[in-house]
């Protein structure tokens, strides 16, 4: 049988009716439509599915549509404000912190945790955050700097 969930997703009120075994990220894409959340791996260690969760970083793949019930969820199509990108957004792409792009949404919202956590994260510390998060193409060389790049200001600060 169905549950009923009420959400908030990027600021709007989402109602829906799901199979109680619905994974959060099944519901971002498949519900909401909302594909820049990737799916990468079924084993919850790719990254690719990061979103926020009442302001933590969590890997959509790995928890229910139904435990996010009442919880404000933030994907990457919520970080983009008036049309700006955000700043670590625009760091990635200032920094080529891409190259298929795969991994970037659950990069950069990852790397948007590991500076709120820690506006002042050594190198190490962001390599140590951007753990759980694969990518298959850029070496993390790009990454990391596009993350040091937005930490050093030259984009605003990470929200
Ligand atoms: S799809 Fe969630 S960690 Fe890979
Ligand atoms: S840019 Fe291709 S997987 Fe990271």
């Amino acid at each position: 049988m169905d549950v009923a969930i009420r959400l908030t997703v990027n600021g709007k009120a989402v109602e829906a009716s799901v199979d109680p075994r619905t994974l959060l990220v099944q519901f971002i894409r498949e519900t909401l439509q909302l594909t820049g959340t990737h799916v990468g791996c079924d084993t919850a260690q790719c990254g690719a599915c990061t979103v926020h969760l009442n302001g933590r970083a969590v890997k959509a793949c790995s928890i229910l549509a139904a435990q996010a019930q009442g919880g404000e969820v933030t994907t990457i199509e919520g970080l983009a404000k008036d049309g700006e990108l955000h700043p670590m957004q625009a760091a990635f792409r200032e920094c080529h912190g891409l190259q298929c792009g795969f991994c970037t949404p659950g990069m950069v919202m990852a790397a948007v945790q590991i500076l709120k956590d820690e506006p002042q994260a050594s190198e190490a510390h962001i390599r140590e955050g951007l753990e759980g998060n694969i990518c298959r193409c850029t070496g993390y060389q790009n990454i990391v700097k596009a993350i040091q790049f937005c930490q050093s200001g030259k984009q605003a600060t990470a929200a």
